[in-house]
């Protein structure tokens, strides 16, 4: 892959936003080496594929499933590029159909046609929940069952990455058309996380265009619904901190985006949708400086944040003006709860929602969950392998030989 290397960023004390760049060469040959040189004024990386595959290998993709069509997973699962173990984590209807076997019938077909592992479990599996709370990741239980939510969903598959002994983890929407898209991500997630100078790294997806069909043509879309609020506000906090109007963020939403577990696992994660959102709240609250960090190791390196415009379309099922109203006020209200988030920002967010006739008080606190890195692994695995709904689909020749185990 060649990929344009950013060469202007912002800084939040250690962490490093970089100014979002473009793919430049989806394949970029077997020949070349690994090169930076600066053509017509922009420094052009050359990942080989070598690189770009040791990431993989070493990297889960976790698609979080609810309720999606069977045949848009089956091409998302084969745009995922063989080397990455596959984790799915569902939350889709067992009843009066059980959605989930059959999720997990077409993932055990897809495995043994294309030779590969995967994992998969359900969100409202108690002995899921029993797992968690074995742990000590109790918080993400209400009751029997784990909380549902997309941000619950990506630290199941977290967990899961960690116990199989993995060293990244990309999260992939179920949703997605274009399998060809889901297959550039992926290998946008590992040549970013190569080109990083640090352990502490994520990788974060623009998309090109989000095409719509309006009155019969086909559109499309810079930017989504909720990306260029969330963007805006994100934009605003760091200026408030650094003195310098910018728009360095692009990515608020990304749904689409990797990073190295060592970051991950000290991270807290939000529920829900606010998820993407708040890990930049999350990196800005503990390595910005601007209150004392749990992780100083962390704080004295640096965490890159690589933003990637990609080229394939972003076509995803279109869920209808009240979810994107519901994400709306999820992003914002990751943004409102933090401590860091100084009174002029905060204003600028009343004033917008005042604008959209929203009620202040009608907004819901994001959940946030702490982080995982003092999870213990040795449990959830053993807990969770027990759980009815788990899968672990073993890697076999066509000859049935079972050749590795994903867990
Ligand atoms: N396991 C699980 N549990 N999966 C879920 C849940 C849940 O509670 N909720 C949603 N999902 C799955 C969906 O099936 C889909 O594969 C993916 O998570 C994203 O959910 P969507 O409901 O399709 O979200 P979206 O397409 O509107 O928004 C996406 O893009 C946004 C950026 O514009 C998401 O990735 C957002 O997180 C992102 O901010």
């Amino acid at each position: 892959m060649r990929i344009e290397y950013p060469h202007r960023h912002e800084r939040f004390g250690a962490v490093r936003i970089h100014d979002t760049t473009q793919v430049i060469e989806l394949d970029s040959g077997l020949d070349g080496e690994e090169d930076e040189a600066t053509v017509q004024g922009r420094m052009v990386s050359l990942v080989p594929p070598a690189a770009v595959n040791a990431i993989e290998r070493r990297m889960v993709i976790v698609v979080p499933t609810k309720n999606e069509r069977r045949k848009v997973i089956e091409g998302v699962l084969s745009g995922i590029p063989h080397d990455c173990l596959i984790v799915m984590v569902s939350a889709s209807e067992r009843e009066p159909i059980d959605r989930y076997e059959i999720e997990t019938g077409l993932l055990e077909r897809f495995c043994h046609s294309a030779e590969r592992q995967a994992i998969a479990v359900h969100q409202d599996d108690p002995g899921l929940a029993d797992a968690l709370t074995h742990c000590g990741m109790g918080s993400m239980v209400d009751g029997d069952l784990v909380r549902r939510g997309k941000g619950e969903a990506m630290i199941i598959g977290m967990l899961l990455a960690a116990a199989a002994g993995k060293e990244h983890v990309g999260f992939i929407d179920a949703d997605n058309y274009v399998p060809g898209a889901v297959h550039e991500y992926v290998k946008v997630f590992a040549a970013g996380l190569h080109l990083a100078s640090t352990p502490y790294a994520m990788v974060r997806i623009s998309w090109q265009s989000k095409p719509k069909i309006e009155d019969g043509r086909l559109v499309f879309n810079r930017w989504g619904r909720t990306t260029h609020v969330t963007n805006r506000f994100l934009n605003l906090l760091l200026s408030s901190y650094n003195g310098f109007g910018t728009e360095v963020i692009r990515t608020g939403n990304a749904g689409e985006h990797a990073l190295t577990l060592e970051l991950a696992k000290r991270l807290r994660f939000a529920g829900g949708f606010a998820v993407e959102p708040y890990e930049f709240i999350d990196l800005f609250e503990q390595f910005g400086g601007a209150q004392p960090s749990p992780h100083p190791e962390v704080a004295r390196s640096l965490v890159d944040v690589f933003q990637v415009e990609t080229r394939n379309p972003h076509f995803h099922e279109d869920k209808g003006d009240d979810h994107v109203s519901g994400m709306r006020l999820e992003s914002v209200s990751s943004l409102l709860a933090s401590p860091i988030c100084p009174e002029s920002v905060e204003s600028e967010i009343r004033q917008f929602l005042a604008s959209e006739e929203i009620d202040l008080a009608a907004i819901p606190r994001p959940v946030v969950y702490p982080p995982w890195e003092t999870a213990e692994l040795d449990a959830f695995r053993d807990h969770v392998r027990k759980t009815d709904t788990f899968r672990a689909i073993a890697r076999r020749r066509a000859s049935g030989v079972v050749v590795e185990q994903p867990l």
